[in-house]
């Protein structure tokens, strides 16, 4: 669970979120809004990422940045966040998505058959031994999913994981946001596409004007 309490950032002077409250718990939370209105900017400082310029960012009930170093980084462990583009490291596909789980220190054989699993669930077990960074953008983005699903995270933010994807993927992913939903995983996602956010939400937060609206679902319909 993540709950941001009167948060407000800055890149340079002007704010571009300013005291906004949200908690972000069990369940699917959609952040709709328009480019630019602060949607990517919400998930890395809900991540961990960024740090509040004002109010704080709390992480399953820690603040990572008022805690030393070595707790902030395994507070951080339990919050994976994908990016708009997702970013491929040097080598494999497997590697990839057995990075996470290394610097975890799972034990070997564990990363073997976690990282075969995730490719399977992602249906891209045959892109095992390719190398990543050459793959297509809807391509990586199936990886990036793999290797977040790999370290089994409480909290998983996504941003726009719809942009690059077809169909089939599209469908693969609302199974797997599903299915983490029954495992009590904690999912906020970021996205333009408004069926993908009604289908699967059970609150939506709307961002403008620098800050978030939150609307609760109610049995299936919304208070809009
Ligand atoms: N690295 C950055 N440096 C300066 N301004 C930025 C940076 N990233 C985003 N912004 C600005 O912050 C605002 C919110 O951006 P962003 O969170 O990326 O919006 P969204 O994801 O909703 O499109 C925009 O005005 C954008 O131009
Ligand atoms: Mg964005």
């Amino acid at each position: 669970m993540i709950e941001l309490k009167g948060v407000s950032f800055a890149y340079v002077k002007e704010d571009v979120i300013k005291d906004v409250n949200l908690l972000l718990g069990p369940g699917v939370t959609a952040i709709i809004g328009p480019n630019g209105s602060g949607k990517t900017t919400l998930l890395k400082l809900a991540a961990g990422i960024y740090r509040p310029r004002v109010g704080e960012v709390l992480i399953d009930g820690i603040n990572p940045w008022s805690v030393p170093e070595t707790v902030k980084t395994s507070i951080r462990r339990n919050v994976v966040y994908i990016h708009e583009e997702p970013i491929m490291l040097r080598g494999s596909v497997a590697d990839n998505v057995a990075y996470g789980l290394r610097i975890r220190k799972l034990p070997a054989d564990e990363v073997v058959i976690r990282t075969e699993e995730v490719l399977e669930v992602l249906g891209i077990k045959h892109l095992a031994h390719e190398k990543a960074q050459t793959l297509s953008a809807g391509q990586k983005q199936r990886v990036a999913l793999a290797r977040a699903l790999a370290v089994r995270p409480k909290n998983l933010l996504l941003d726009e994981p719809t942009a690059n994807l077809d169909r089939c993927g599209r469908e693969t992913l609302m199974e797997l946001v599903k299915d983490l939903v029954r495992k009590g995983v904690c999912i906020a996602i970021a996205t333009h596409d408004r069926l993908l956010a009604f289908k699967l939400t059970d609150r939506v937060v709307f961002v403008e004007n620098k800050t978030a609206i939150f609307v609760e679902g109610s049995g299936g319909r919304w208070l809009i």
